[in-house]
Protein backbone atom coordinates (compact mmCIF):
# COMPACT_ATOMS: atom_id res chain seq x y z
CA UNK A 1 0.00 0.00 0.00
CA UNK A 2 1.26 3.15 -0.89
CA UNK A 3 1.40 6.37 1.54
CA UNK A 4 -1.00 9.27 0.63
CA UNK A 5 1.59 11.22 0.50
CA UNK A 6 3.52 9.38 -2.32
CA UNK A 7 -0.05 8.81 -3.83
CA UNK A 8 -0.73 12.00 -3.93
CA UNK A 9 2.61 13.00 -5.69
CA UNK A 10 1.87 9.91 -8.08
CA UNK A 11 -1.75 11.39 -8.85
CA UNK A 12 0.14 15.06 -9.39
CA UNK A 13 2.64 13.56 -11.36
CA UNK A 14 0.02 11.57 -13.63
CA UNK A 15 -1.42 15.47 -13.99
CA UNK A 16 1.73 16.72 -15.12
CA UNK A 17 2.12 13.97 -17.79
CA UNK A 18 -1.91 14.26 -19.31
CA UNK A 19 -0.70 18.06 -19.07
CA UNK A 20 2.51 17.70 -21.17
CA UNK A 21 0.12 15.35 -23.83
CA UNK A 22 -2.25 18.53 -24.02
CA UNK A 23 0.68 20.67 -24.70
CA UNK A 24 2.30 18.24 -27.53
CA UNK A 25 -1.64 18.14 -28.81
CA UNK A 26 -1.94 21.98 -28.68
CA UNK A 27 1.42 22.31 -30.51
CA UNK A 28 0.32 19.40 -32.75
CA UNK A 29 -2.74 21.50 -33.46
CA UNK A 30 -0.63 24.64 -34.43
CA UNK A 31 1.81 22.95 -36.72
CA UNK A 32 -0.72 21.41 -38.62
CA UNK A 33 -2.76 24.78 -38.99
CA UNK A 34 0.70 25.60 -40.43
CA UNK A 35 0.76 23.07 -42.66
CA UNK A 36 3.79 21.94 -41.50
CA UNK A 37 1.99 18.54 -41.56
CA UNK A 38 5.87 16.58 -40.55
CA UNK A 39 6.17 18.59 -37.16
CA UNK A 40 2.48 17.80 -36.39
CA UNK A 41 2.87 14.37 -36.52
CA UNK A 42 6.09 14.23 -34.52
CA UNK A 43 4.53 16.07 -31.94
CA UNK A 44 1.01 14.50 -31.91
CA UNK A 45 3.31 11.19 -31.26
CA UNK A 46 5.30 13.29 -28.12
CA UNK A 47 1.65 13.77 -26.63
CA UNK A 48 0.51 10.11 -26.79
CA UNK A 49 3.87 9.31 -25.18
CA UNK A 50 3.28 11.22 -22.04
CA UNK A 51 -0.33 9.96 -22.19
CA UNK A 52 1.52 6.30 -22.00
CA UNK A 53 3.67 7.90 -19.37
CA UNK A 54 0.90 9.03 -17.28
CA UNK A 55 -1.38 5.82 -17.65
CA UNK A 56 1.79 3.65 -16.79
CA UNK A 57 2.19 5.59 -13.46
CA UNK A 58 -1.67 5.66 -13.14
CA UNK A 59 -1.82 1.64 -12.76
CA UNK A 60 0.93 1.34 -10.59
CA UNK A 61 -1.22 3.31 -8.43
CA UNK A 62 -4.13 0.86 -8.91
CA UNK A 63 -1.88 -1.84 -8.90
CA UNK A 64 -0.57 -1.50 -4.86
CA UNK A 65 -4.50 -0.59 -3.55
CA UNK A 66 -3.98 3.29 -3.47
CA UNK A 67 -6.84 5.31 -5.19
CA UNK A 68 -5.34 8.03 -7.50
CA UNK A 69 -6.82 11.57 -7.09
CA UNK A 70 -7.71 14.08 -10.26
CA UNK A 71 -7.30 17.29 -10.30
CA UNK A 72 -8.03 20.05 -13.83
CA UNK A 73 -5.78 19.27 -16.26
CA UNK A 74 -4.21 23.01 -16.95
CA UNK A 75 -5.05 24.54 -20.10
CA UNK A 76 -2.22 24.91 -22.52
CA UNK A 77 -0.77 28.49 -23.08
CA UNK A 78 -2.42 30.37 -25.62
CA UNK A 79 1.01 31.19 -27.24
CA UNK A 80 0.64 27.63 -28.52
CA UNK A 81 -2.52 27.87 -30.31
CA UNK A 82 -2.10 31.17 -31.28
CA UNK A 83 -1.89 31.32 -35.65
CA UNK A 84 0.27 34.53 -35.36
CA UNK A 85 3.64 32.86 -34.56
CA UNK A 86 5.26 29.61 -36.18
CA UNK A 87 4.72 26.74 -33.72
CA UNK A 88 7.75 25.61 -34.16
CA UNK A 89 9.81 29.00 -32.74
CA UNK A 90 7.48 28.44 -29.69
CA UNK A 91 8.53 25.49 -29.42
CA UNK A 92 12.07 25.84 -29.48
CA UNK A 93 12.16 29.47 -27.79
CA UNK A 94 10.55 27.55 -24.83
CA UNK A 95 14.08 26.38 -24.50
CA UNK A 96 12.68 22.55 -24.32
CA UNK A 97 14.71 20.04 -25.29
CA UNK A 98 12.91 17.27 -23.70
CA UNK A 99 9.34 16.85 -23.23
CA UNK A 100 9.85 16.76 -19.45
CA UNK A 101 11.20 20.59 -19.04
CA UNK A 102 7.25 20.83 -20.66
CA UNK A 103 5.69 19.76 -17.54
CA UNK A 104 5.67 20.58 -13.72
CA UNK A 105 8.37 19.15 -12.00
CA UNK A 106 8.44 15.71 -11.56
CA UNK A 107 8.32 13.74 -8.04
CA UNK A 108 10.44 15.51 -5.69
FE1 LIG B 1 6.52 12.16 -19.50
Amino acid sequence: MLSDKLTKALSDQVNAEYYSAYLYLAMSAAADGFGLKGAANWLFVQAQEEMAHGTHIYQYILERGAAPSFAVIEQPPAAFTARYCSPLVQFFASGCSNSHSLSRPYIK
